[in-house]
Parts: structure tokens; sequence; C-alpha cells
């Protein structure tokens, strides 16, 4: 009986995709908590803040005001209405609501654009080091990442000449770009994200957009691809700006001929998004006054940590532009950044995540600190860190 249970279920293959061992930190984070230790966390790229109070208020009516059925797949009109608003007030964009597709966080929505935009066994292009889940949810979709390691030079963003190299040694159907970047925190200029899409899109690879970070920028502004090419799918979720990590939704600009294909897809995948968080997710875009107030707050934790970390001992980061990350180079301390994680949350009690998570090989050398908690949180985590490197 057992044999035959073992037989039937084997794990896939395809399901066989590495963790993702920033839960590995938080789990050992919360082991020291529960012995009663406080701990600085730096590891989970999730706003501290809440909703803003406009969402709160839109749900709590909702919850009381009858059943919560299902909504069209592609999201309740007025929230697709309200999403394509947002591109003409930040962007000057005008974008058909009929193109806008409200997803359950833009998790899904990369699992949308791929399985709408390719075929198994295509090759699509991703930044190392890059979010973790972009390759490995074209790994479990049958297509194939193809890591494009970048450099400080191009402000650690894919450029059209590393692109087409790629492409030219074996061709790929697309390339992922995002800016601001997890985990760098870095951006492209509006001229080099330009260049990028019109070359891919000149050699037929198609262009995905996360643009999650989007207003969170604070070196210079953060070009939207809509503004840019009809034809690139932009990914972008309620997550970090808006802080609604757990409603779990976010939304997609897609272009037309694409609209009905991702349609299907979400009907059979999801049906519909969580209908009280689509309502909650529409009136947050009348609490732009607290949500500017949250951001604030991480212009200013980043100007503590930009200050403060080189005192401590940590003095190497990549330039941080804009979403809520500093990716700092420890090779003067290690060679092993999960180890130095590990030790850093241990003895120091400031939870980080180890670059490898998001670069296998030159991850080694980096981990990433996520500066979306408190400001006091920040000073007390310099103080920590600086104590414990020159133990
Ligand atoms: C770059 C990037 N894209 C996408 C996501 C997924 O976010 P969500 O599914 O909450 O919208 C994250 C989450 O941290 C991220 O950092």
């Amino acid at each position: 009986m057992l044999e035959k249970a073992k037989r039937l279920l084997q794990p896939s293959a395809r399901s066989a995709v590495p963790p993702f061992l920033v839960m590995d930190v938080v789990a050992a984070a919360a082991r020291l908590e529960a012995q009663g230790r406080r701990i600085m966390h730096m590891e989970v790229g999730q706003p501290a803040a809440g909703a803003p109070a406009t969402a709160i208020a839109a749900a709590r009516a909702a919850l009381s005001s009858g059943p919560l059925g299902y909504t069209e797949t592609l999201g309740i009109a007025s929230l697709r209405r309200r999403i394509a608003r947002a591109y003409c007030e930040w962007h000057g964009l005008d974008i058909d609501p009929q193109c806008i597709v409200v997803t359950t966080g833009s998790s899904a929505g990369f699992i949308l654009a791929f399985l709408a935009a390719f075929e198994a066994g295509d090759r699509v292009a991703v930044a190392l080091p890059g979010y973790p889940p972009y390759r490995h949810i074209l790994t479990a979709l049958g297509c194939e990442p193809v890591g494009i390691e970048t450099t400080a030079q191009t402000r650690w963003a894919i450029t059209s000449e590393t692109l087409i190299a790629q492409h030219r040694a074996r061709p790929l159907k697309g390339v992922v770009v995002a800016s601001p970047a997890n985990p760098t925190g870095t951006m492209m200029s509006a001229s080099a994200l330009a260049e990028l899409i019109r070359c891919a899109e000149d050699a037929g690879i198609a262009v995905i957009s996360d643009e999650i970070y989007h207003g969170l920028d604070y070196a210079f502004a953060a070009e939207s691809a809509a503004g840019i090419s009809s034809d690139a799918i932009i990914i972008n979720s309620f997550s970090k700006y808006f802080c609604m990590t757990g409603w779990r939704i976010g939304w997609m600009v897609v272009p037309p001929a694409l609209v009905r294909a991702i349609e299907r897809l979400q009907q059979n995948l999801a049906i519909s998004v969580p209908t009280l968080s689509q309502i909650a997710a529409e009136a947050a875009f009348d609490g732009r006054a607290e949500l500017e107030k949250v951001r604030q707050g991480y212009e200013e934790n980043r100007r503590i940590l930009l200050d403060g970390l080189p005192r401590a001992g940590l003095d190497s980061f990549l330039p941080a532009d804009g979403a809520f990350y500093l990716y700092a180079d420890v090779s003067r301390f290690s060679s092993d950044s999960f180890a130095f994680a590990t030790r850093m949350l241990e003895e120091a009690g400031v939870a980080v995540t180890p670059g490898v998570d998001f670069d296998p090989l030159r991850g080694k050398n980096f981990v990433r600190l996520c500066y979306a908690g408190t400001r006091e949180d920040m000073r007390e985590a310099i103080e920590r860190i600086g104590v414990w490197l020159k133990v």
C-alpha cells in the first residue's frame, strides 16, 4: 500500500524548484523570538504599514452589505477603470480599461503572462541578481529561464547588448525587466529601459515589465513600459506602494491581442480575484496622503542606512534608487552569505536575506537588507551590526 502511494505520489520534476531561502531566515528568526529575543526584521520585503484607512473602510462596508460573490474574471469594471486612470495621473498615459486585468497579486500576473505569451520550452531572459520566482515560475511552467549576469556599469540591469548576445547564442522568446528591481533597489533610466524594450521587440523578444515597486522611486522617476510599447506586458501590484501584501491583489496591463487568452486562463485557474480585496483596492487609490507618508518613511530609512551602515562596517552597496532594498557586498567578511546571514541573525539579532536567493553564484558575496520597517528599527539595526562586525 505504502509502496503504491510512494509510486503514485512522487512530486513531479517540474515542482522541483528551489526554496525561497528568505523563508528559512523568517523561520529561524521566529524560533529566536519564541525564546524571547528581539529581532530586527530586515529580511522580508513587505511594508510595516497596513492598507490605507480608505481601503479598510471600504472592506468593512462591503462585509456588512451582503454576500461577496465572484466578480467578472478580468476584475470589477470600476476597479479596472480606476487603475487605467492611475496611468493618466502617474504617467500621462491613456490606457484602455479593457486592457487591465486584475490578478491575485503580481505573482498570479506572472503565471498568466508566461502561460499566455510562451510555449513550454521557450527561453526567457531574467536578470541576475533578480527576484527568484521569475526563474522558478518559468521552470515550473516548462519554460527555460536564462539568467543574464548584470553589472554595476549598467546599474545592474540587462542591456540590449547582453540580451542580443544571449539571443544569438540561442533564440529567446521573452525578457523580464524590473525597475526598481528586487533585490538591488536599482532602477533603469528612461532611456536605458526604452532602448532595451525597442531592441528586444525588434528581435522578436516579448517584454514583461515588473513594475511592482513603482511609486517607491527616490533617485529619479520610474518610467512605465506602457509608455514605451503597447506590446509589452506590464505587471503591477497593490502589495508594495499600497501596503496590501496580504490582500493578494495586483494587476496587469496587457496588449489587446492577449486579453482574451488571459481571460480564458484566469477563468480556469481562479474564476475571479477575491472580491473583498478588489473593493478595498479601488478605495486604496483614495488613500494617497497616507501612502505618501509611508513612502516618506522609506526615504528617511534609506537616508539613515546610507549614512549609518558605512560607519557600522557595511560600506559597499549598489545604488539604492528605489523600492526598499539595499544589496550590500559582504565579501570583506565572508564568501558564504547564507552562513553570514545566519550568524548575523543569531549573534546580532538582525535578520537579512542571503544574496544566493537572488543570484546563485555571485550572491554568495551579498546580503539584502529591507528598509520597510520603522525608523527606530533601522537605527537599532545599524547599532547592532556595528557592534557585531567589530567583535
Ligand atoms: C520584484 C517583485 N515582483 C513581484 C513580487 C510579488 O508580489 P505580490 O505577489 O505580492 O504582488 C515581489 C514580492 O516581493 C517582488 O519583490
